[in-house]
């Protein structure tokens, strides 16, 4: 198969997202040409360490590149204070240059503390990103935003940091869990419904094919997911507008993940999948979108063997009022105001402020209470 490269043009900040098999074992001739010196630093967590370094150092050993590694624990609580210090330190201790690469090897977790990392280290140095899942290759690690968790929540500490490339490898995915690989698909779904009702319904028909390890139906996935980032990126890189629809079911997701802790109890990916079910469901009940829009979400999730209700979480929720007041904590409040990502239809999604409140109360209360309203109208 070969490689596909979508183009994200921001000027001097411009780079390439080079998506297909066998990135990694080529990684040194893909990267040769942004080295001034042929060294790498590399910041991976245990997981794919495991799985990958080996092979990335592999891959830039054909063409005579050396790298260093740091290790840091698998999981969300990573993207701390503590650990982008501890990267910083060690970059600095290795004497990294203003010139040279930094490699985030890893997920999301990763590759927003390795990006924060390099945006600080020597006022900012390059990155590459290496992203090792779907919900990586297709979001996180396109269009530079870069960050790390506070006490006080999510992705609140951070700074816009386009990397210099992106190797989105289709092979590596082939090592992820099932559970991982369909909350990345979580925002795959969210592309289709936000902004192209032809790629929802290319989803509809290649999901099933694409989940089961069809390659070439994977790459491409990548390639129109990205495509959408990229684009949405260079009309508005720094989401004084039209970026903000990438948040489609984010709200309602950033609000189930606080409630869950942050645990195994729910993916990030997983709560966008509900997260833009419960959108639709908010959308319809405002006379958005059509009625049949929310089950026809709904019926794709289903499908698909995801999470797509909030009965399918495990353990208990808070009520309709907890939830709302969590989603009082999301970055999209201006002026004390939640903004929304509603939608007109699939593939129409728009942000809005003027959501009554108490009709966000009832979608939620309505789903605590039947698994949603929305199961009584089919799907
Ligand atoms: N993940 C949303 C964004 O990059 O804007």
């Amino acid at each position: 198969m070969a490689v596909d490269v979508v183009e994200v043009p921001l000027g001097e900040r411009s780079y390439e997202v080079r998506i297909g098999p066998g990135l990694v074992a080529r990684a040194g001739e893909e990267m040769a040409p942004l080295l001034q010196r042929p060294m790498v630093w590399v910041v991976s967590e245990e997981a794919v360490a495991r799985l990958h370094l080996q092979g990335l150092k592999d891959g830039l050993g054909v063409t005579g590149i050396g790298m260093e590694a740091l290790i840091l624990p698998a999981g969300e609580a990573t993207k701390s204070w503590e650990h982008v210090i501890g990267t910083v330190e060690w970059l600095l201790d290795e004497k990294v240059e203003r010139g040279d690469v930094v490699v985030a090897l890893g997920g999301g977790v990763i590759g927003d503390l390795v990006g924060f990392a390099a945006a600080i280290l020597r006022r900012g140095v390059r990155f590459v990103q290496i992203p090792t899942s779907l919900l990586a290759q297709v979001d996180s690690s396109v269009g530079g935003k870069t960050g790390i968790n506070t006490r006080h929540g999510k992705n609140l500490v951070g700074a816009f940091h386009q990397p210099s490339l992106v190797l989105a490898d289709i092979d590596v995915l082939g090592t992820l869990a099932e559970r991982d690989f369909l909350a990345g698909y979580g925002e795959v779904v969210k592309y289709g419904l936000l902004g192209d009702a032809n790629f929802f319904s290319w989803l509809e028909a290649n999901g099933p094919g694409l989940a089961a390890g069809d390659m070439a139906l994977r790459q491409e996935a990548v390639r129109r997911s990205v495509q959408m980032k990229a684009d949405i990126v260079v009309r508005d890189e720094t989401e004084q507008g039209d970026r903000a629809l990438l948040n489609l079911g984010h709200t309602f997701c950033h609000a189930l993940e606080a409630a869950t802790g942050y645990s195994d109890r729910l993916l990030h990916g997983e709560g966008v999948a509900i997260g833009c079910a419960l959108a639709f469901e908010l959308s319809a009940r405002l006379g958005l979108c059509a009625q049949e829009d929310p089950s026809r979400v709904r019926a794709h999730l289903s499908n698909m063997k995801m999470k797509r209700d909030l009965y399918d979480i495990e353990g208990e929720l808070p009520g309709a009022t907890a939830l709302l007041s969590l989603m009082g904590q999301d970055k999209k409040v201006v002026d004390g105001q939640l903004r929304f990502i509603l939608a007109r239809g699939i593939g129409e999604a728009v942000v809005t402020a003027e959501v009554p409140q108490d009709v966000v109360r009832g979608v939620l209360a309505d789903a605590l209470a039947t698994g949603s309203g929305l199961a009584l109208r089919g799907a």
